[in-house]
């Protein structure tokens, strides 16, 4: 079973802010992550919204972020946010559990345009739970997050959550390894604690994992309901680009190819998007440097 819930990260602030850039409804939506990760948003966001333009960007130069300080963290994803407003952005989805946990609240005051984030589904995962014992693979930095503690605090008072830190999963599918033998044992030592401890949930925190849904399917078979919130953020993407009135208006069948971006080499990106997701689209390498380091990040774009 695959459940498919509403965990959409929320703006802390209930009003709603008015945003005049003169952005266009035919404008595109910009959706970053780390790396690859976000392509499983791209994918449910299409699927959701298929007359909208994407420009998507992958920091792949500088993946994994669940490893790395919080300035840093905070700091890329300023930059990208900044530089997809640059390339006319209407709308901004910050596909990365990691960077949202760590920057979502600075980077919403900064950027001129409205922000979807993503967050690990511990409410619907709580709800859904009937060992009442559920299983948190996501990186570190999500998981000491002030905002993934608050998570807990909210929505876990009656439910066990095991929370694993997932190392060495995203690199596995920065390098397009979603199946290896390597990566079986890896995530077997990740999971059969949780079988052992009686999950029967698990709540995939990271946008990379759900690439490796078949990889985790084989080795917890049907005993483990997977939370994936991808499908929910586009749904929130939806409802923002409503309430701005931002939506694509267009008479075409489905709006062209997204454009793809890498601060790395891009091979991988490629390679993923046209394996698993069907898009045989060419990735521009580009230059984001960083705000608050001169060097080595400092080439101009
Ligand atoms: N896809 C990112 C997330 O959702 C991965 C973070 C990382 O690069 O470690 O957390």
């Amino acid at each position: 079973m695959r459940a498919l819930f509403a965990m959409p990260a929320q703006s802390p602030s209930p009003t709603v802010r008015t945003f005049t850039s003169g952005a266009a409804s035919s404008a595109p939506v910009g959706i970053f992550d780390s790396g690859l990760g976000g392509l499983s948003v791209l994918r449910a966001v299409r699927a959701q919204l298929p007359d909208e333009a994407i420009l998507y960007v992958a920091d792949s130069l500088y993946a994994p972020y669940g490893e790395r300080d919080d300035d840093f963290i905070a700091d890329r994803t300023l930059a990208i946010g900044e530089w997809l407003v640059k390339q006319g952005a209407k709308a901004l989805v910050v596909a990365c559990n990691t960077a949202t946990a760590q920057s979502i609240a600075l980077v919403r005051e900064k950027l001129p345009i409205p922000l979807v984030g993503v967050e690990p589904g511990i409410k619907p995962a709580a709800l859904q739970s009937r060992t009442r014992v559920a299983g948190v693979l996501a990186t570190q930095v999500t998981l000491r997050s002030v905002r993934f503690q608050g998570l807990l605090e909210r929505y876990a008072a009656d439910c066990r959550f095991l929370c694993q830190p997932g190392h060495g999963l995203v690199q596995a599918v920065e390098r397009c390894d979603v199946g290896s033998a390597e990566l079986r044992t890896l995530l077997r030592g990740y999971l059969q604690p949780m079988l052992d401890a009686g999950a029967d949930t698990l709540v995939l925190g990271c946008t990379h994992y759900p690439f490796l849904d078949a990889a985790i399917r084989d080795i917890v078979g049907d005993r483990l309901t997977l939370i994936d919130t991808s499908v929910a953020i586009a749904r929130q993407l939806q409802r923002v680009l409503d309430q701005h009135g931002l939506r694509a208006i267009t008479e075409k069948a489905s709006a062209a190819l997204p454009r793809f971006y890498s601060t790395g080499d891009g091979t991988h990106q490629q390679q993923l998007a046209a394996t698993l997701l069907h898009i045989d689209a060419a990735v521009q390498q580009v230059q984001i440097p960083s705000r608050r380091t001169a060097a080595p990040d400092s080439q101009a774009a």
